[in-house]
Parts: structure tokens; C-alpha cells; sequence
């Protein structure tokens, strides 16, 4: 690691800051470095909305999902007042669906506690359902200009490398916290946040970081011994278990399609979903897997194989269509005016697309 005393951190900060005014990349959520100079302050629950959807996410998928929430929702009190079952599915194919739950159970905290006013320091914010230590940060340094430290993983790689840190990943976090609080200054901590993401993203990047046109590269340690592509070091990822499991995948004549909402607890917890047996599709996964209808069931050509956080899904796909007086054991018919694959996560659209063949050819 490099010397304590030099160069300064607060020359860092203010060559980064020097670096954002020039190069602030453009978002929709974002108030740029010139306009925040001019007093313009960004409304704290669009900074909130965009801080939950761009965790695990990159900016280029959240985008539209920003843009079609704020269209639909603009006020924090609006996204309070939505029914459940819209917000899901306007977040389907973001994944981590939890989030999506913790964002409803917040904005209406924030409405029934705090008058529909977001706290506006990192400790209030830290009291607030679904929000951790990064996004209280996160928001408190973009929205109120606190002095928050804010570590994602853009942050945490150019920590380590600034500062040459051998630890691997998870075991540096604190270590890689401590050094990232020596940056923030208390001049615009906000813009200071957003400049570390954004270098992060675009020059001091995983693989091939752009060190030649790099604002900090002269206080850089990892530059200087040569390691930067190699920090931060990561500890061995645990192998993932693979599971299986059967999606039943039902049509109507009339065009309707059975789905059937998750449960709140579990994977893809409150989704909108096929039903399946195994016990990783199970409502409940000590229940008999029956399938929802008797029916000649057909199994798709081709299985969906799908990668979630914590395992591997092989899923086999039954499909069958079916009169329209049919009473489903579970789950409930949607019409087929009403059915639109992209409110279904993407787990549940390519088990679609994989029952597609079956669903368009012959009876
Ligand atoms: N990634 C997560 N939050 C971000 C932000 N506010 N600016 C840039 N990238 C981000």
C-alpha cells in the first residue's frame, strides 16, 4: 500500500472533481456538475428510485425502467398509492425482484412516516425499509450533499487500485471503505460520489482500465507497480448448485394464459409467473407438484437454463392447451388481451419462448 502522505488525498479528490466537470456522463436521473453549481438540486426520490435500480443493474438496462417509472409514478407518493401487482410487473425483466418489494415497502414508509418527504441524512435514511448502507449514502451525498461515504463496486476497484490494496474481495470491504472515506471531501461530496462511479465505469474499468487518459493516474499505486487489470483481487466464488424444475405452460382457446402470483417469500417472490412443481417453482415447496390442469401435457423442445444469484435453474417446460370452461387447480387465467410476456420476469418469457412451438403449431 502507498504512502499515507502522498500526494494528498484532498488533490485526488479535487483532480477527480476537475475530471467530473469535464467528463460527467449524462443521465436521466442525474443533475449535472454545472447546473448543481448553479443551485439546481436533484429531487431526492428520482436519486432513490435510480440508486435501487442501478444496484447488480448497468445504467444502459435501467434506462427505460427510470423512464417509464417516472412517467407512471412521479412522486414518490404516487409510487406508494400503486397496487402491488403494477409495480411488479413494471419491473419485470430487472431482476432481484426483492428490490422491487423493498422499493413499495419504503416509498410507502416514507408516505405513512415521514409525510411523503424523504429523510434527508444518511442515518434517517438507514431507518427506512430496504434501504442499506450504500443507498443511504448514495442518496444522502447526490440529494443533500452529506459527506457520505458511497463504496459500490465501481468505487471499491478504484479504491483498490489507488491505494494498491492486495486484500481480495469480500475480506478488503472495510479496508476499501476506510480509503474511500479519506477521499470524499466535503466540498461537493455529491458530485465527488457520482465522479468515482462514473470513473469507475468508463476509464478505471475491470479489464482494460483506460490508465493513459486517467484523471488520478499519477497518484495511482496500482499504475505505478503495473497491477492495475489485476485489483481488485477476488476471493474464489463458491460453485453454484444446479437445480431443476417444470414450468406448465397453459393456453387457452380463447388465447388466455394461466399464471399464478409467487409468493412474497422466496424466488421471484411476488412475481407473475407460470406454475411449476420441483421445489424450486412451488407456491410452496413442501406441496405435491401437481400440475394445474389435466391435460395432455407436451414438453417443449428445448429446457431454459437460467442463472440466479444463488444457483443454476435447468427448467423443463410442459405445454397444453385447453378448452375454455377449464377450472385450473391454480393460478388464474389472464386474457389474452390483458397478457403481456414483458410483465413476467425473464425466467417465466423464456420458458415462454421455449413453449412457444408447441403453442402456435397444430392443436
Ligand atoms: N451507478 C450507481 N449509481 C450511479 C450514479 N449515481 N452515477 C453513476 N453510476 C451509478
Amino acid at each position: 500500500m502507498r504512502d499515507d502522505s502522498f500526494p494528498p488525498d484532498a488533490a485526488v479528490s479535487a483532480a477527480l472533481l476537475a475530471w467530473y466537470d469535464r467528463s460527467a456522463r449524462v443521465m436521466p436521473w442525474r443533475v449535472g456538475p454545472a447546473e448543481r453549481r448553479s443551485g439546481v438540486r436533484p429531487d431526492p426520490y428520482r436519486v432513490w428510485l435510480s440508486e435501487v435500480m442501478l444496484q447488480q443493474t448497468t445504467v444502459a438496462a435501467v434506462r427505460d425502467y427510470y423512464r417509464r417509472f417516472t412517467d407512471r409514478w412521479p412522486t414518490v407518493a404516487d409510487l406508494a398509492a400503486a397496487p402491488d401487482a403494477e409495480v411488479m410487473a413494471e419491473w419485470a425483466g430487472l431482476g432481484y425482484y426483492a428490490r422491487a418489494r423493498n422499493l413499495l415497502k419504503c416509498a410507502r414508509a416514507v408516505v405513512a412516516d415521514h409525510g411523503g418527504r424523504f429523510p434527508e441524512t444518511r442515518d434517517g435514511l438507514l431507518g427506512l425499509p430496504g434501504i442499506g448502507p450504500y443507498t443511504a449514502a448514495a442518496v444522502a451525498a447526490i440529494a443533500h450533499d452529506e459527506a457520505a461515504v458511497v463504496v459500490d463496486g465501481n468505487v471499491e476497484r478504484v479504491v483498490s487500485r489507488l491505494f494498491a490494496v492486495e486484500t481480495p474481495l469480500p475480506a478488503a470491504k472495510a479496508e476499501l471503505t476506510e480509503l474511500a472515506a479519506r477521499l470524499t471531501p466535503d466540498t461537493r461530496p455529491g458530485d465527488h460520489a457520482q465522479a468515482m462511479m462514473d470513473l469507475g465505469a468508463t476509464i478505471c474499468t475491470p479489464r482494460n482500465p483506460a490508465c493513459g487518459i486517467c484523471p488520478l493516474s499519477d497518484a495511482c499505486s496500482a499504475r505505478a507497480l503495473g497491477l492495475a487489470p489485476e485489483l481488485p483481487r477476488k476471493a474464489p466464488k463458491a460453485t453454484k448448485p444446479e437445480r431443476a424444475g417444470t414450468a406448465y405452460v397453459v393456453r387457452r382457446d380463447d388465447g388466455a394464459m394461466l399464471l399464478e402470483t409467487r409468493p412474497e417469500k422466496g424466488l421471484l417472490g411476488g412475481m407473475l409467473g407460470w406454475p411449476g412443481a420441483g421445489w424450486v417453482m412451488a407456491a410452496d415447496p413442501s406441496a405435491p407438484a401437481a400440475p394445474p390442469i389435466a391435460a395432455d401435457w407436451r414438453e417443449a423442445p428445448m429446457q431454459v437454463r437460467h442463472t440466479f444469484t444463488h444457483m443454476h435453474l435447468t427448467l423443463t417446460v410442459l405445454v397444453a392447451r385447453t378448452p375454455l370452461h377449464t377450472h385450473p387447480r391454480r393460478g388464474a387465467f389472464v386474457p389474452a388481451a390483458e397478457f403481456r410476456a414483458s410483465d413476467l420476469p425473464t425466467l417465466m418469457r423464456k420458458a415462454l419462448e421455449a413453449a412457444m412451438t408447441l403453442l402456435d403449431g397444430a392443436t
